[in-house]
C-alpha cells in the first residue's frame, strides 16, 4: 500500500467520534516503536516531519523509513510535513513524496497568512496532496516554535469559515490553550483548554476536520523517571488526557503528540545508563527506549484517540 492522505482517515474519525494520532519522526527507533504499536492495535497513523526532524535525519532518510514502515505494517499510514513556514519548504516535500503538508501562517497577518496558505493549497491539490493551515498561536517554546505566553492568541471563531474558504485548507490547526513542549501550564495553574471556542469553530464549520497541536499530556511517570536518574524537569506539566479524549469525540480529527515520545525515550535511556554503567553498545540502550515509545504510542491509541482497530 503506498502513503495515504488524510482525507479518509479524517472523515471516518468525524464520524467515529476518534480523533488521528500524529507523531513527530526523527530516527529509526521512533519510527518503528510507533508502527509497531499502531500494527499491534490496527490504527490508522500519522507519521510527521518538522523541519528541524528533515535537516537532523535528511528527507530521503526518512522517506525510505516510511516506506518501510508501510511495508512492514500495511497499514494505512499518511506522511506528514509538520509546522511548514514557507511555500518552499512545503514544495520540496509534495515533489519528494509526502501526503500531506501544514503551512503554518500563523505568525502572519490574517491577509498574509491567506495569501500563503492558498499559495500552498493551489501547488498541493494539483498534485493530490492535502493542506492543513492554522489561525491563532500556540504559547510555548520550541526548536522552531517561538512564542511567548504574551503572545498566545487563541482562534477566533469569526475568522474560520473566511480562512478554510478562502484558503481551500484540508484541516484546520487551532489555538484553544494547548501549547509545545513540555511545560504546558505554570505551576499552580489549573490546565484548562477552551471548548467554548472549540465548541464555535465546531458550530461554524460542520464536518470540518479540527487539528490539536501540542497535545502531549507529558505523561508523569516518565518524568518522575527522568528526574528521578539525573534528569531536571521541575514542573513539567501537559493536557489532561480525558481533555484530549473529550477534544477527540469532538471536530479534532488530528492530535499532534511529540513531547511524550521525547520523554519516553529519554526516560528509558536515562534509566538504562544509571543500571549499566558498563553498557556502550548504543543497541543495549536504544531497544529499551524503542519499546518505551511503543508502550506510549499504544497507551494513546487506546485509551486517549479511540484510533485502535479503525486502520
Ligand atoms: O511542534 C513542533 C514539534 O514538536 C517538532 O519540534 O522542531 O524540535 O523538531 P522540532
Ligand atoms: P507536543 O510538544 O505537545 O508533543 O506537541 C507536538 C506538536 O504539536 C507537533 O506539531
Ligand atoms: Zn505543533
Amino acid at each position: 500500500m503506498p502513503l495515504v492522505t488524510t482525507t479518509e482517515m479524517f472523515r471516518k474519525a468525524y464520524e467515529g467520534g476518534y480523533a488521528i494520532g500524529a507523531f513527530n519522526v526523527n530516527n529509526m527507533e521512533i519510527i518503528q516503536g510507533i508502527t509497531e504499536a499502531a500494527k499491534e492495535e490496527n490504527a490508522p497513523l500519522i507519521l510527521q516531519v518538522s523541519a528541524g526532524a528533515r535537516k537532523y535525519a535528511k528527507h530521503v532518510y526518512l522517506m525510505k523509513l516510511v516506506e518501510a514502515a508501510i511495508e512492514d505494517t500495511g497499514l494505512p499510514i499518511a506522511l506528514h510535513l509538520d509546522h511548514g513556514d514557507s511555500f518552499e519548504l512545503c514544495r520540496d516535500c509534495i515533489d519528494g513524496g509526502f501526503s500531506s503538508v501544514m503551512i503554518d501562517g500563523s505568525k502572519y497577518s490574517f491577509e498574509e497568512n491567506i495569501a500563503l496558505t492558498k499559495q500552498v493549497v493551489d501547488y498541493a491539490h494539483a498534485k493530490g496532496i492535502v493542506v492543513e493551515g492554522e489561525l491563532g498561536k500556540l504559547a510555548g517554546i520550541e526548536d522552531a516554535v517561538n512564542v511567548s505566553d504574551a503572545d498566545a492568541q487563541f482562534t477566533n471563531p469569526a475568522e474560520v469559515e473566511e480562512f478554510v474558504a478562502r484558503t481551500g485548507v484540508d484541516s484546520l490547526a487551532i489555538a484553544i490553550g494547548t501549547s509545545h513542549g513540555a511545560y504546558k501550564f505554570k505551576p499552580g495553574q489549573k490546565p484548562q483548554l477552551r471548548f467554548d471556542i472549540l465548541e464555535e469553530v465546531q458550530r461554524r464549520l460542520p464536518n470540518f476536520p479540527i487539528v490539536l497541536h501540542g497535545a502531549s499530556s507529558v505523561m508523569p511517570e516518565y518524568v518522575e523517571i527522568v528526574n528521578k536518574f539525573g534528569g531536571q524537569m521541575p514542573n513539567a506539566i501537559g493536557v489532561p488526557e480525558d481533555m484530549l479524549r473529550k477534544a477527540a469525540t469532538m471536530a479534532v480529527c488530528k492530535i499532534n503528540i511529540d513531547s511524550d515520545l521525547r520523554l519516553a525515550m529519554t526516560a528509558s535511556i536515562r534509566q538504562h545508563m544509571a543500571e549499566h554503567p558498563d553498557h556502550f553498545d548504543p543497541r543495549q540502550y536504544l531497544k529499551p527506549a524503542r519499546e518505551n515509545i511503543k508502550a506510549v504510542v499504544k497507551h494513546k491509541l487506546v485509551n486517549v484517540l479511540g484510533c485502535a482497530g479503525k486502520a
